[in-house]
């Protein structure tokens, strides 16, 4: 029995890295998944992949710091396939500076497309979800709200909130039987990491992982699939942090 038979989920940011591999594993397990994602072509070739392996999709362009495209993109992901179940909350940019230099078009931008982001996103699908008296939001927020970030106090600002609105719209939405949790991935093999870190920091980063590398996109698919899926209907508010133990809370 596929885990997310019948669902329909919505992925933002899953054009490539975690969301494209979420997106995949949540087909797999019987999901329908749209792709709300900024990068058109890249949404168009997931969209085809999920396809490829039998599944629905649909790769909706979609900018999660724009109140209008967002629900726009819930409105037809609902047209599409008669409902939403599933919610992930992944778009993110990281895009490195020192306090500075970090002009506040920057500082705006990266709160606008990480923390407001997943605000409007989840304000979206809040109110089927809650006529439903079900429903599933999974935010991927990051370790660096918990560590920090040297060059990222954008970033780590966005995620640390990120968390705390998780806990809010957690005790918000319970009552619904409505469920918000976050993952915390550490450093993982994406473009993300590797825009601002070289080869061999992150060598230096896998050394001091006490499972002994960094993580890679399939690694959160698993959580992701656990936090969508029934087994986990009694956890909300939660942070799991999924990163070889390389920070342990
Ligand atoms: N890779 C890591 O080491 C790591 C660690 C912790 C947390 N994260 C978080 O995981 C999530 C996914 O990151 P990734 O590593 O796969 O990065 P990535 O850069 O490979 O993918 C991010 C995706 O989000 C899309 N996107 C960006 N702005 C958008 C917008 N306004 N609207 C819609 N889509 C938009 C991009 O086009 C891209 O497809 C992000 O929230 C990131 O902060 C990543």
């Amino acid at each position: 029995m596929k885990r997310l038979e019948g669902r329909v989920a919505i992925i933002t940011g899953s054009g490539q890295g975690i969301g494209k591999a979420i997106a995949l594993g949540m087909a797999r397990e019987g999901a329908a998944v749209v792709i709300a994602e900024i990068g058109e072509a890249n949404g168009l070739q997931v969209k085809s992949d999920v396809e490829g392996l039998g599944g629905k999709a649909s790769a909706i362009p979609t900018d999660v710091s724009r109140e209008d495209s967002v629900n726009a993109m819930v409105e037809q992901s609902i047209k599409e396939f008669g409902r939403v179940d599933i919610l992930v909350n992944n778009a993110g940019i990281y895009p490195v500076s020192p306090i500075e230099e970090m002009a506040e078009e920057l500082w705006d931008r990266v709160i606008g497309t990480n923390l407001t982001g997943t605000f409007l996103c989840s304000k979206a699908v809040v109110p089927a979800f809650l006529k439903q008296r079900a429903g599933r939001i999974i935010n991927i927020a990051s370790g660096r709200a918990l560590q920090g970030a040297v060059e990222g106090a954008h970033y780590a600002a966005s995620k640390a909130g990120i968390i705390g609105f998780t806990k809010a719209l957690a005790l918000e939405v319970a009552p619904y039987g409505v469920t918000v949790n976050a993952i915390c991935p550490g450093v993982t093999d994406t473009a993300q990491p590797r825009g601002h870190r070289t080869e061999e920091e992150l060598y230096a980063m896998a050394a001091k992982i006490p499972l002994g590398r960094i993580g890679q996109t399939e690694d959160l698919v698993g959580p992701a699939i656990f936090l969508a899926s029934d087994a986990a209907r009694f956890v909300t508010g939660q942070m799991v942090i999924v990163n070889g133990g390389a920070i342990m809370w």
